[in-house]
């Protein structure tokens, strides 16, 4: 079967860019067909879902408050960057595909985290919601080019235990791109991780385990808190893979599609799903516990489990999944679940943590924003939850609903070099488009021409 929808992507590529070497026709025709029916389906999905993207009257109020006194009383405006560690759902893969051709390219520039390419009247994310009230927030993504202070640092097809080296990695570029404003700019880093573990737990126990899931989040929180200074960690544990499946009843590629990307899930039946999540669960509130009463003291370091996207089904349009919140490829998130995703995340920052409501039927449709509330405005934290002291001084600026306009996302000293550095870039681009693209990750995420990799790994998220 693995085999199957290799060739099957091969030779459509093959196909559509030169029709010279016509591919075996018989897996072609039941192929496409499939797909294109597939992708009809999905398109009526979206066309009949009524969710209303982004959050064009958005018009929380801004205080202007001097920098925080403790991570404990962090308010949205205090925050300067906003950084992704994790896998292919924090650099939107697949998420605005529309051919199988561009199945496995991935769109940080709407991914629910750092995503910069959409204005929050077009689609929320992280960024440009907390942008509302820090203007000067760095950290966005855009699908055209890494950005200086992109700090979406999520890599396609980690696995948890990958997850130290981000961090690592992370605590570096922070250090080299923000300079001496490290020391004091307050960071917000989302890390959303442990679906390639998922998908893979029925081929080695041990290493894709709760065990080892556990550990690499201890081990990345250890390094965070060691080495990056003022910092709010938000840990969303991850989506049972199980619920997948779900989908194969509206589509035969899904079915299809994933038992290349995430085989476990056809032989793990729903409760064995359900006994080894709860396992992963229990695993990480253990560790963010743990972590939170070692650091009581510490002002500079918080870490909050965020539930929002822990679905315990696909959301039904209707009485069938609503498989318009998936891709193309039928396993990650649409332009809309990263909405709704946002959206979530968002409001269950001013939640307690031991009440965050998690993403549901309503949640899609969901046409209301939360506002800081005025009794306890900061991101809640373990300390902040059960009691919290508002701020004295609340001098209010009202925000002007409507675009944010996008200013340069680069250091001023950088301006002279921008034309040189732009048509180097040209060159560089256009060089890049006869080589062959690879597939290694280096530091700075590749954005490939022809987004295809042959080589398809077991982990596709
Ligand atoms: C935002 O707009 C809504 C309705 O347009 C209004 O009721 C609300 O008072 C406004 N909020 C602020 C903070 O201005
Ligand atoms: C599972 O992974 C562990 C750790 O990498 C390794 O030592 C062990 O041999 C693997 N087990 C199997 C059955 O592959
Ligand atoms: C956080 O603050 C403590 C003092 O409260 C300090 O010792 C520590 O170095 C700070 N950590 C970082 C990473 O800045
Ligand atoms: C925001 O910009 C988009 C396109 O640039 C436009 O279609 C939309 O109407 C704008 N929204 C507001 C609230 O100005």
């Amino acid at each position: 079967m693995t085999r199957f929808l290799i060739l099957f992507v091969v030779n459509f590529l093959v196909f559509e860019v030169n029709s010279i070497i016509a591919p075996p026709k018989e897996i072609l025709e039941i192929s496409v067909e499939i797909f294109n029916n597939w992708k009809t389906v999905r398109k009526d999905f979206m066309d009949s879902m009524k969710h209303p993207m982004g959050l064009p009257h958005f018009n929380c109020s801004r205080p202007l408050l001097d920098g925080p006194k403790s991570v404990h009383q962090l308010h949205p405006s205090q925050i300067d960057v906003v950084a992704a560690l994790g896998d292919s759902v924090s650099v939107a893969q697949s998420a605005k595909s529309s051919s199988i051709l561009d199945i496995f390219e991935q769109y940080p520039g709407v991914s629910f985290v750092t995503g910069d390419d959409v204005a929050l009247a077009e689609q929320s994310t992280l960024f440009n919601m907390f942008r509302k009230f820090s203007p000067r927030i760095k950290g966005g993504s855009s699908d055209r080019i890494r950005k200086f202070y992109d700090f979406n640092l999520a890599v396609a097809g980690s696995f948890s235990h990958e997850l130290p080296a981000q961090a690592k990695n992370l605590a570096r570029v922070l250090k080299r791109k923000l300079g001496r404003d490290n020391a004091n700019s307050w960071k917000f880093v989302n890390i959303f991780i442990g679906h390639n573990d998922l998908c893979n737990i029925c081929k080695n126990e041990t290493l894709y385990g709760p065990e080892n899931f556990g550990d690499s989040i201890k081990t990345s929180l250890s390094i965070i808190q060691d080495s990056i200074p003022n910092v709010f960690v938000n840990v969303m544990p991850p989506i049972n893979v199980q619920i997948h499946s779900q989908a194969h009843k509206v589509s035969p590629f899904c079915e299809l599609s994933h038992k290349q990307t995430c085989s476990c899930i056809f032989d793990l039946n729903e409760k064995e799903y359900l006994d080894i999540k709860k396992q992963f669960d229990d695993k990480l509130k253990e560790v963010i516990n743990e972590f939170n009463d070692k650091s009581k003291d510490s002002k500079n370091f918080t870490v909050v489990i965020a539930p929002a996207m822990d679905l315990k089904s696909i959301p039904l349009l209707g009485e069938k999944p609503n498989v318009g919140l998936l891709a193309l490829d039928c396993f990650h998130l649409s332009p809309i679940a990263h909405d709704v995703a946002a959206k979530q995340i968002w409001k269950g920052l001013f939640e307690p943590v031991t009440e965050k409501s998690v993403t549901n039927q309503l949640s899609v449709g969901f046409d209301r924003f939360v506002c800081p509330p005025k009794k306890c405005p900061f991101l809640r934290t373990d300390q902040n939850s059960e009691s919290c002291e508002p701020p004295k001084e609340l001098r209010s600026l009202q925000i002007i609903p409507g675009n944010t306009t996008v200013g340069l996302d680069m250091p001023t000293f950088f301006l002279p070099f921008f034309f040189i550095i732009g048509t180097a870039s040209i060159l560089l681009f256009v060089r890049a488009s006869f080589r062959r693209p690879s597939s290694e990750f280096s530091d700075e995420r590749q954005y490939l021409l022809l987004p295809i990799r042959a080589d398809l790994n077991d982990n596709i998220f």
